[in-house]
């Protein structure tokens, strides 16, 4: 109770520091996402589905204890859903052009686990609940499970999106991407520096496909190691992902706690221990670089990741009366 009630006086500080940063940015006339609160909320639904924290938390804690795979798969389903045409459950949908069916969904999952929240929540609540924003809540709590309390407060209030189009899935990041392409990705989306270097610490947990890492191994038959790879580490790389590599075998993304959310991605780093060539242009750029060491204090890392995952659930949403709230995650309302 005592955390609660925590969470909700950080969750109106939190409020009042967005309007004051916000009021003081119009006078400035730079825009920034903070300025303009697209129409979200924390505890949106307070009234209309008193529940709806506590029944996501469960059916996410349920499955995660069952299989450690899912904070990955749902923190990622998160970020894919919010980078291609924003944050509107646009990557739930099933049908046979649908960002599903792209070539970076390769290890996007977790569809069943937010088929099976929906489910609860409209027994409890029906058609409250905007499948948008289970896709946000789902990726919190399953990243709480290992600390039993949320790293990072989530606004609601999205509703979902009508269309999902394999072809929009290129304005998702290259994992081979330089640094200055990685920067203009994030600002493509409102984000800058701090949120790119912040939201990369998600790879702390989860895996890799071979094929997003042999090309910094090999190059045909030769052994061809990217610079940016210790030695060390790359062998172990090439001893997981052989040339050539079975399209199933996987990597670690975090070389030494790949199942803890904490901040040894930033020490890897500087270790040139980074798995994706976009992970190692981290530091490839000053201000990049020092905000990596900034971030190898957890402290510093879980407050960063915070704010910029708040900034990254608000891209593109659709609220108020735009969009709908689907019936069911993986298909439009038919009206
Ligand atoms: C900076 C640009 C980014 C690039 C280029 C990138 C690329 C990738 C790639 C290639 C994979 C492995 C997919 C595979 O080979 O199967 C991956 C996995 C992952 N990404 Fe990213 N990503 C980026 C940013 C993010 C962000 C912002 C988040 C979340 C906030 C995120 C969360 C994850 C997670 C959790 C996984 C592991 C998935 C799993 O275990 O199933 N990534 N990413
Ligand atoms: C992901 O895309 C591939 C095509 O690249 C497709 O064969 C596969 O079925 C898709 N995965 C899901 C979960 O839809
Ligand atoms: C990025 O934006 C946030 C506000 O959203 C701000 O606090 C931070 O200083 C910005 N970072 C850079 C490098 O401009
Ligand atoms: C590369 O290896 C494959 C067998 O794995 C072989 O068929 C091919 O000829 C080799 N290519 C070169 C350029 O050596």
């Amino acid at each position: 109770m005592e955390r609660e009630l925590g969470w909700r006086w950080r969750a109106a500080a939190a409020w009042w520091f967005a309007v004051a940063v916000g009021c003081s940015l119009v006078g400035s006339g730079s825009a920034g996402l903070l300025e303009s609160n697209p129409g979200l909320a924390y505890n949106f639904y307070q009234k209309s589905c008193p529940n709806v924290d506590s029944i996501v938390r469960s059916v996410t804690w349920a499955q995660v204890a069952a299989n450690p795979a899912l904070p990955g798969r749902l923190l990622r389903l998160h970020f894919h859903d919010c980078f291609v045409q924003g944050c509107d459950a646009s990557i739930l949908l099933d049908n046979a052009q649908s960002e599903k069916t792209a070539g970076p969904n390769l290890s996007v999952g977790g569809y069943e686990v937010i088929d099976a929240i929906k489910a609860q929540l409209e027994q409890a609540c029906p058609g409250v609940v905007s499948c948008a924003d289970i896709v946000a809540l789902a990726a919190r709590d399953a990243v709480s499970y290992q600390f039993k309390a949320s790293l990072w407060q989530v606004e609601t209030g999205r509703r979902d999106g009508p269309v999902s189009l394999a072809t929009n899935t290129g304005t998702l990041p290259s994992p081979f991407a330089g640094f200055n392409v990685l920067l203009q990705s994030f600002a493509n989306r409102g984000l800058n520096l701090t949120d790119l270097v912040a939201l990369s610490g998600a790879h702390t947990i989860g895996k890799a496909s071979c094929s997003s890492v042999t090309p910094r191994l090999y190059q045909g038959n030769a052994t061809s190691l990217d610079p940016l790879l210790d030695s060390a580490y790359a062998r172990r790389l090439m001893s997981s992902c052989p040339n050539p590599s079975p399209s199933s075998s996987t990597i670690d993304l975090d070389a030494t706690t790949p199942l803890k959310f904490d901040s040894s991605y930033y020490t890897n780093l500087q270790n040139k221990q980074g798995a994706l060539a976009s992970d190692a242009a981290l530091t490839q750029n000053a201000a990049a670089a020092q905000m990596v060491a900034d971030l190898t204090n957890p402290i510093k890392f879980y407050a960063a990741f915070s704010m910029s995952m708040k900034k990254m659930g608000r891209i593109d949403v659709l609220t108020g009366s735009k969009g709908q709230i689907r019936k069911q995650c993986r298909a439009v309302n038919t009206s």
